[in-house]
């Protein structure tokens, strides 16, 4: 395939900006899913997430858009697999050249925007092809001629490195005419490729028209479907594969974000017109520009009789530093804009940089998938080459090697293809079935290959942790399967396994936030049918110690608050913080100064949103944000103001660790790292819950809550009293005092002999290590 053919993208947007109702779209209008078949959020797979109407996994899909007529869904397929075979004979003319000066052409009206004479563009556009290098020419004459007579010459605005004329128009808009004059011209004369370029009243117009007599005419169909059926040499519409891969929008998921960024070229940057810019449109746009992708802003949802859409295409051109009239708007609902974001995909998004000529195959693994029958799929972007069904293949990391069992496309379900060539996204189908082999940004090339690696992804860390023990121990196996059968589907998540007195064994395991252990605990119970208990979910600390001569020991990164070291061992802690961007309606801010305060945090900087809204970037400790920080700024905000966090590197904490006793024994399901300066409330707080949660033993029961050494809170609760006289009849008071006697020095035996041990009932145990981090 050629990949001037080929633009890769991605979705990006802050939750429910209408990610997914967009990609409905696009999908109906490529005619990728038949109109019959189509339902809302098709991309959206997984029960769970239809449910909850979030996108949780990135979803890839291939397009293929004809620029300019409508299609069925069998031409489609047909088309698809029609272009593939084409292109792959017939070479496109000039590409990188073609390439460059799109960009050219781009960068100028970008620069200067819409709405100036012809002479201005000509202008800025000799400057710019100066500073890109080009050799062109201004003022070459060149001659027409027909029927082999020379007919007269014709002077083109720029003859770029004496291979592309270009034709320069401002017009509101060209039609045929000028079309069918710049193609009589080249055929008139040497070149086969001309630009007619127009700077008209609504958008930058490019139609890249080529006339080629040494060419048969089938080698040009394969860039003009449109114009081989018509039987012209004139290239108007062309026929792109467009490689779109949908992303969540919750800043849990953003490693899926980063990963399929790594596997475009371009994002549709959405807003929600209904709502402007939000905290996530911010953290996307720095991971799409940090990927150096080209950004096409968009607004979202015009049609919503809520929508704002000229004030926040201002709001976005400001973003972006941009014109207004450079972001696209388009309602996923009605479909309005759909055709004209399509043509901006093909436009402005460079196809892929990459040679499939000769080289041996090279890609990045970006996500996989686990069947029981075909083990791994693994979905990638190919860089170099060509992979093909058998081929023998390895990863680079992992040493692993296997033979390709299938290659293919996403349409959006997995469709088998002949092969996948550079610029391509597609998978391949391993047969492994072993956990922990595939993992994602390992490359996949073939063996003994001479190509290096491709640079990977950062390894994802887990933010917070939280143990997951089955309900009954017998189904810690099918626990260890299930999370290890999850992880082919999630690499972000992270497990090991680990043994408490109370709960038995079960598993810690590492979440990117509180949804994702959500998301997580939810899926174990639906697709493995398990009843389990999962513990309060607590951050890690990184704790240096002592040794006994006073010299620190290593740095000791500790996940369980039970483990974390006594007091007076301590040297230092530190903890994670978290840069959060938080934007919120002005009329939050003052409740909000507070809580930020209360949260511990420093604020960095603050700007002011034309409509009011006020953008606030502060850090905190991780521990402060993971304390209910976003629901309380949604409750304050009544649901308007948005949060988006990265996680910073740790800094000196000041924490301890909190224990609650019962009978003077420590339960060490119950320990908590705390806030020093929050010890003593939430010291009360625990020691006042078990006891409104523990029923009344035999003996007086203390509740103890120490910390640093020290008991800092403490509750009696008071003994059940058996009745032990109550079969008495009548009114013998000795009989009766006797027999309470009898039971008092029964209870002080019990509490002698270190048998007055408190058994907590399971459900008040869940009560406790299951509540929720207020
Ligand atoms: P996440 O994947 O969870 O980030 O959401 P998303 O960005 O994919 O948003 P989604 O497409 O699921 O839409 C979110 C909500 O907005 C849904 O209730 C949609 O029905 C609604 N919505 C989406 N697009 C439009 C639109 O163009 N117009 C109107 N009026 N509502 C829309």
């Amino acid at each position: 395939m050629n990949s001037e053919h080929i633009r890769n993208f991605s979705i990006v947007a802050h939750v429910d900006h209408g990610k997914s109702t967009l990609a409905d779209r696009l999908l109906e209008r490529t005619g990728t899913i038949p109109e019959r078949m189509m339902r809302d959020q098709v991309l959206d797979r997984m029960d769970l997430e239809r449910e909850r109407g979030i996108t949780i996994k990135m979803q890839p899909v291939r397009m293929v858009y004809h620029s300019d007529r409508r299609i069925d869904a069998d031409d489609t397929q047909k088309d698809a697999e029609g272009i593939q075979k084409d292109a792959e004979n017939a070479e496109f003319l000039y590409p990188e050249l073609t390439y460059k000066i799109r960009g050219v052409l781009f960068m100028v009206r970008k620069n200067l925007g819409l709405g100036h004479k012809e002479q201005i563009y000509h202008n800025a556009l000799e400057i710019e092809f100066r500073k890109a290098g080009f050799a062109f020419d201004s003022k070459k004459n060149i001659s027409l001629r027909y029927d082999g007579k020379s007919i007269g010459t014709y002077q083109p605005d720029f003859v770029i490195e004496n291979k592309v004329l270009i034709e320069l128009k401002a017009l509101p808009e060209i039609g045929r005419a000028q079309t069918e004059q710049i193609w009589s011209y080249l055929k008139g004369c040497e070149y086969k490729l001309a630009f007619l370029v127009n700077f008209g009243s609504k958008d930058l117009e490019i139609k890249r028209i080529v006339y080629d007599s040494a060419r048969n005419s089938s080698a040009l169909s394969a860039l003009s479907l449109r114009d081989s059926a018509g039987g012209s040499n004139q290239v108007e519409g062309e026929s792109y594969i467009l490689n779109l891969i949908d992303t969540p929008g919750h800043i849990d998921f953003s490693y899926e974000v980063s990963r399929a960024l790594h596997a475009v070229e371009g994002v549709l940057l959405l807003v929600d017109s209904t709502q402007g810019v939000q905290a996530q449109t911010l953290t996307t746009l720095a991971m799409a520009e940090a990927q150096g992708c080209t950004i096409i802003p968009v607004v979202s949802k015009i049609d919503s009789p809520a929508a704002r859409v000229d004030e926040v295409k201002d709001e976005l051109a400001q973003l972006l530093h941009i014109s207004p009239d450079e972001v696209l708007a388009v309602s996923g609902k009605s479909g309005a804009g759909v055709e004209e974001l399509l043509e901006a995909i093909v436009r402005d998004v460079p196809p892929p940089k990459s040679s499939s000529a000769g080289q041996e195959p090279r890609g990045l693994i970006f996500d996989f998938s686990f069947s029981k029958h075909r083990g791994v799929a693994v979905y990638l972007r190919v860089f170099d080459g060509t992979f093909k069904k058998g081929q023998s293949l390895r990863f680079a990391a992992a040493g692993e090697e296997f033979v390709a069992l299938e290659v293919g496309v996403f349409a959006p379900e997995e469709r088998p293809a002949d092969s996948l060539s550079a610029g391509e996204i597609g998978y391949i189908v391993t047969g492994i079935k072993e956990a922990g082999v595939v993992a994602v940004g390992d490359t996949i090339g073939v063996i003994h290959g001479s190509l290096p690696a491709l640079p990977g992804y950062e390894r994802v860390r887990p933010v917070v942790w939280a143990s997951v023990y089955p309900e009954s121990q017998d189904d810690l196996p099918i626990l260890r399967q299930s999370l290890e059968r999850l992880r082919l589907s999630d690499s972000s998540l992270s497990f090991e396994e680990e043994s408490s007195g109370v709960l038995g064994r079960g598993f810690r395991c590492g979440f990117l936030g509180l949804l994702h252990l959500e998301i997580v605990t939810e899926r174990l119970k639906r697709e493995f049918g398990l009843s389990l208990i999962v513990t309060i979910p607590t951050i890690s600390y990184v704790v240096t110690t002592a040794r006994p001569n006073g010299a620190p020991s290593g740095r000791e990164t500790i996940y369980t608050p039970a483990k974390f070291p006594e007091h007076g061992d301590i040297m230092k802690i530190e903890e994670p913080w978290a840069k959060v961007i938080i934007i919120t309606p002005p009329d939050s801010v003052s409740v909000l100064i507070q809580m930020l305060y209360d949260h511990e945090a420093n604020t960095l900087g603050t700007e002011t949103y034309h409509d009011g809204r006020i953008e606030m970037t502060v850090e905190m400790p991780l521990r402060e944000l993971m304390r209910g920080f976003f629901d309380k700024l949604k409750s304050v905000s009544s649901g308007y103001a948005s949060l988006s966090y990265e996680i910073l590197s740790e800094r000196e904490a000041d924490v301890v660790r909190l224990d609650v006793l019962v009978a003077e024994e420590p339960v060490p399901a119950f320990a908590r790292v705390v806030a020093t300066r929050r010890v003593q409330e939430e010291a009360e707080k625990m020691v006042e819950k078990l006891h409104s949660l523990l029923p009344k033993q035999l003996f007086v029961t203390k509740i103890q809550a120490k910390s640093g050494g020290r008991i800092i809170a403490s509750k009696t609760l008071s003994a059940m009293r058996k009745d032990v006289t109550g079969y008495l009849y009548g009114g013998d008071v000795s009989r009766k005092l006797k027999l309470l006697q009898k039971q008092k020095r029964g209870k002080k035996k019990m509490l002698e002999r270190g048998t007055g041990k408190v058994n907590i009932p399971e459900e008040v145990f869940m009560k406790m290590v299951q509540s929720s981090a207020e």
